[in-house]
C-alpha cells in the first residue's frame, strides 16, 4: 500500500465524516409536507436507520407501524395537537407489552425503553434528511385515541409518531430562535459550571 493510497483513504474518511456532520447540523424539523408519497425504497432506508439504533440491554420491545393511508393520517391528526402538518407517511413507534414481558423490561420502572424511542427516532430523522425527506416528531397526541384509530392490539401503546414526507415547495417561515445554544453554553469540561472552557 503506497503512501498516496493511505492519504487518499484518509481524505475519503474525512470527507465522509464531514458529510455526516453536515447531515446532522443542517437537519431541521419539517412541518409542511407535499402530497408526494415517500418511495418505499427511501422508507425502507429510514426504517433501517431506526432498526440499527442503539437500545438499552439490547432488547427490542418496540415495533414500528407505518401509516400511509391519508384518511387515517387525518384521523390521527384530529387527536394530535402536536401534529401540525399532514405528512405522506407516519411512522408510529409502539411499545409492545408482550415483547417487554419477554425481555423482562419493567415498563413502569425502567426509563431505557423511552430513551430507545429517542434513539430510533433520531436515527430515522437523520436518515430522512440524508435522503432529502423532511420529518418532525409528534409527542403531543392522545395515545388512547390514536391506539383506537390505528386499531392497535390491546395493550400496545403508540409512544411517538414521526411525520415523514417531502418538504412542501413553499416552506413555512422558520421559527425565530430566541438564542442559539453554543457549545460553550452546552458543555462544561471537568467541573459543572460556566466558568471553565476546554476548547
Ligand atoms: C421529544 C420531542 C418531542 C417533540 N414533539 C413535537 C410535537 O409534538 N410537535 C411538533 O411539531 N414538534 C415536536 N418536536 C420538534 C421540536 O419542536 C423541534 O425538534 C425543536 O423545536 C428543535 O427544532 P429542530 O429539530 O428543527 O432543530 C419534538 C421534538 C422532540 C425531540
Amino acid at each position: 500500500v503506497s503512501k498516496a493510497d493511505v492519504d487518499r483513504r484518509e481524505a475519503d474518511a474525512n470527507e465522509r465524516a464531514a458529510a455526516f456532520m453536515r447531515t446532522i447540523t443542517t437537519r431541521r424539523v419539517v412541518r409542511d409536507f407535499s402530497a408526494k408519497p415517500v418511495s418505499h425504497s427511501d422508507l425502507r432506508d429510514v426504517l433501517t436507520a431506526g432498526r440499527w439504533a442503539t437500545r438499552g440491554s439490547n432488547s427490542r420491545i418496540h415495533r414500528l407501524l407505518v401509516v400511509e393511508d391519508r384518511q387515517v393520517i387525518r384521523q390521527v391528526r384530529s387527536f394530535s395537537p402536536g401534529m401540525l402538518g399532514v405528512p405522506a407517511t407516519l411512522i408510529v413507534i409502539c411499545t409492545d407489552p408482550d415483547l417487554a414481558a419477554e425481555a423482562e423490561v419493567q415498563l413502569d420502572r425502567d426509563v431505557t425503553p423511552w430513551i430507545d424511542v429517542g434513539t430510533a427516532a433520531m436515527n430515522m430523522m437523520l436518515a430522512a434528511h440524508a435522503f432529502g425527506l423532511g420529518s418532525c416528531p409528534v409527542t403531543s397526541f392522545s395515545k388512547s385515541a390514536v391506539a383506537v384509530v390505528l386499531k392497535l392490539p390491546s395493550g400496545v401503546v403508540p409512544e411517538f409518531m414521526l411525520q415523514l414526507g417531502h418538504p412542501a415547495a413553499k416552506r413555512q417561515p422558520v421559527a425565530r430562535v430566541a438564542s442559539v445554544t453554543t457549545l460553550n453554553d452546552l458543555v462544561f469540561w471537568g467541573t459543572y459550571g460556566p466558568l471553565r472552557t476546554g476548547c
